[in-house]
């Protein structure tokens, strides 16, 4: 059985990975704001603390996993926060629209970078990275969203870097739109389950290879444009 990390594991999408991957006999490690408030517990599970907007903490997130497990077969850098939804420039909040880069853009680039190490050492490892069908400028028809849509689009290109460097690496690096999905981000109108939409993740990951890997596909296999 793999060893799977996932960001984010305290509820949404992210909770719903570990339920599924339990159920598979997988070990996993989740990595969350605030250990106290997780509401699973079980023998395959570990959780540690993570922010993943800030750097210190996801330094001592990794020297958490790597005094815990000396392999990490898969990253999963589910962590993702919402802009304000702005529906025109006039709303757009900067100092907002900084921390949503933050979190959604550059920390699972650091995450990534921390746990590489471990990812290489491993061998045939997997960064399987949540993106949003919102980060695709081909899509973008409707605006809005100025903060949420670019930290997407650019984690989709940190993908397609990271996947480059990955290939000597031996490392597979792809990212993934879970669909429109009934969680806090999702809202009540979401009309796609979690359960529906990580089975399909789990099984897109799972077939993620070198030849997969710097691509960008929904939940249901369906390749997306950039
Ligand atoms: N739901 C959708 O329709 C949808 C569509 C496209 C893409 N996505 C993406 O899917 C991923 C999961 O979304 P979701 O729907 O499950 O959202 P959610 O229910 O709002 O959950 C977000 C998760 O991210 C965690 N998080 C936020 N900021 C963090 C930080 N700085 N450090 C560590 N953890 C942090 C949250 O922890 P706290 O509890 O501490 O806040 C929570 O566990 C996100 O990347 C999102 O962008 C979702």
């Amino acid at each position: 059985m793999a060893t799977w990390v996932i960001t984010g594991g305290n509820r949404g999408i992210g909770k719903e990975f570990i339920l599924q991957l339990i159920q598979e006999n997988h070990t996993i490690i989740t990595g969350v704001r605030d250990p106290e408030l997780m509401d699973l517990e079980h023998e395959l599970l570990s959780v540690f603390k993570l922010d993943v907007s800030n750097t210190q903490s996801v330094t001592e997130f990794a020297q958490s996993v790597s005094q815990h497990t000396d392999r990490v077969n898969v990253l999963i850098n589910n962590a993702g926060q919402m802009d304000g939804r702005w529906q025109s420039i006039d709303e757009v909040d900067p100092d907002v629209s900084l921390e949503v880069l933050n979190v959604n853009t550059i920390g699972p680039l650091r995450v990534a970078q921390a746990l590489w190490p471990l990812l290489e050492a491993t061998g045939q490892s997997k960064v399987a990275n949540i993106t949003s069908l919102m980060g695709s400028i081909e899509d973008c028809q409707s605006g809005r969203s100025y903060a949420y849509r670019t930290s997407k689009t650019g984690l989709n290109m940190i993908t397609k870097i990271l996947s480059v460097e990955g290939k000597d690496a031996d490392i597979s690096v792809s990212c993934y739109h879970p669909g429109w999905v009934l969680t806090d981000m999702g809202g009540e109108r979401a009309p796609v389950l979690p359960q529906e939409s990580v089975k399909g993740l789990i099984e897109l990951i799972e077939m993620q290879t070198l030849e997969r890997s710097g691509r960008f596909f929904e939940y249901t296999g369906v390749e997306l444009p950039w």
